[in-house]
């Protein structure tokens, strides 16, 4: 069974003591995400109207090469009408009234006027900025990565060689026994398959975009092939055919609830270090699949990591060092490059048992003529001291640093 904690707003005081201060915060965080997701038609059939103008601003001789211009249009709008009805399943709980979709007879959709979900983002009326919507085009990106068949090559790369890895170093009759967590779960596609063969499984994930797709998709959703959505609209540069943008993906490839009967499935919402530093010694296991780079000090996921297995313990990781921080003006970020993080792991008490370089994407378009191929690092590192090994390390251990950290995105 998957047991899914939808969010800060959900948990108990006991389970995660937080400020009022923070409470609010997280609350207006959430609402913005809500009103991300349902301004997304406003904002995508606005954009598309503003680019039809362009085009019926040129020379109407060069629009005689593009007869079919508007028709265009109108495939786009299609798409972004299926990936609202998704978004609408996506939020049920948090839509204030039904949501249906009446398409007048006659109403031709590149006037259709956009349509406005009504969702329970408390009192406040977040304002919704292009890194929002960004997120939102990011969320279906990521639904093809992880829950469809055009996204099985990807996985094959970057979850295939850490599956392998796992049913390698543990016998299938052990597996019920042995705990694996995956932080920075995403949409939940690796914590499923990991749960799917046989171990106890825990994702974990803090983005509320994520929390709310892979809560939808991974309780409620029951049939394969269930939704169509457009995820390349928004992709206007580097189509080879006119057709490869608005081309639909169907989703789920699997049916997420047919997990054998008794499996260990959960998925925990929260920030990794908040969460797991308090849990000494639980785990087996920890997967981290492009996740170590999202750290804005990446001593503090190695120390948390190290801390958080038993003795013994196995560290899975796979992805490259693209440090999600690195680029935000003023932002609080340590670079390490591959052969630090490698000391480090190493100097806090970990054995490197193998490592490699993996060549893999990451939520690709495969038909776009632009592709970023990382050649992901991959390694197995098992825990073998209690406390980091390292004598500079008496200096530090126990002291908290503070410094700005971004809970949610
Ligand atoms: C690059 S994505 C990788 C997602 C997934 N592992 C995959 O391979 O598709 C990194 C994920 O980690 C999540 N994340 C980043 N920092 C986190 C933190 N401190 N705690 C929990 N999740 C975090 C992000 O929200 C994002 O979903």
């Amino acid at each position: 069974m998957s047991q899914f904690i939808p969010g800060a707003a959900d948990l108990s005081d006991e389970y995660l003591e937080i400020s009022e201060d923070d409470r609010l915060q997280e609350e207006k965080h959430f609402a913005t995400v809500l009103n991300a997701f349902s301004k997304y038609e406003q904002v995508t059939f606005s954009e598309i109207n503003s680019q039809l103008k362009h085009y019926e601003s040129i020379n109407p001789q060069y629009l005689n090469f593009l007869k079919d211009y508007k028709d265009r249009f109108r495939a786009v709008k299609h798409g972004a009408i299926f990936n609202y009805n998704f978004f609408a399943q996506i939020l049920g709980p948090h839509l204030c009234e039904e949501f249906k979709f009446d398409l007048d007879d006659g109403v031709d959709i590149l006037h259709m006027n956009p349509r406005k979900m009504n969702v329970a983002s408390h009192q406040h009326d977040e304002r919704t900025g292009p890194e929002d919507i960004e997120k939102v085009h990011s969320t279906l990106k990521q639904f093809v990565r992880d829950w469809s068949e055009e996204g099985s090559y990807e996985r094959e790369k970057c979850y295939g060689p850490i599956i392998a890895e796992l049913e390698n170093i543990y016998a299938q009759d052990k597996r019920s026994e042995i705990s694996v967590l995956t932080p920075g779960s995403g949409l939940g596609r690796l914590s499923w398959e990991i749960a799917r063969r046989g171990f106890k499984s825990q994702g974990n994930e803090f983005s509320y975009y994520m929390l709310l797709s892979a809560n939808y998709i991974l309780n409620f959703v029951k049939k394969t092939n269930h939704f169509k959505i457009f995820p390349f609209i928004h992709q206007r540069s580097n189509n080879f055919q006119k057709s490869d943008p608005v081309r639909c993906v169907t989703i789920p490839d699997v049916n997420p609830s047919s997990l054998p009967k008794h499996s260990d499935f959960s998925m925990v919402a929260g920030d990794f270090l908040e969460l797991y530093n308090d849990q000494p010694d639980q785990w087996d296991c920890i997967v981290t699949c492009f996740f170590l780079d999202t750290a804005r000090n990446v001593f503090e996921y190695i120390e948390c990591i190290h801390r958080a297995l038993k003795k013994g313990g196995i560290w899975i990781n796979l992805g490259p060092l693209l440090y999600h921080y690195a680029e935000s003006y003023n932002s609080f970020s340590i670079e390490l490059s591959y052969d630090d993080v490698k000391k480090v792991i190493i100097e806090m008490g970990f054995e490197l048992v193998k490592e490699g370089v993996q060549n893999c994407t990451y939520t690709t378009n495969k038909k776009s003529m632009m592709a970023l191929l990382y050649k992901s690092v991959m390694f197995t590192a098992k825990k073998i001291t209690d406390k980091p090994k390292t004598d500079a390390w008496s200096d530090v251990a126990g002291r908290s640093y503070n410094y700005n950290r971004t809970k949610h995105t």
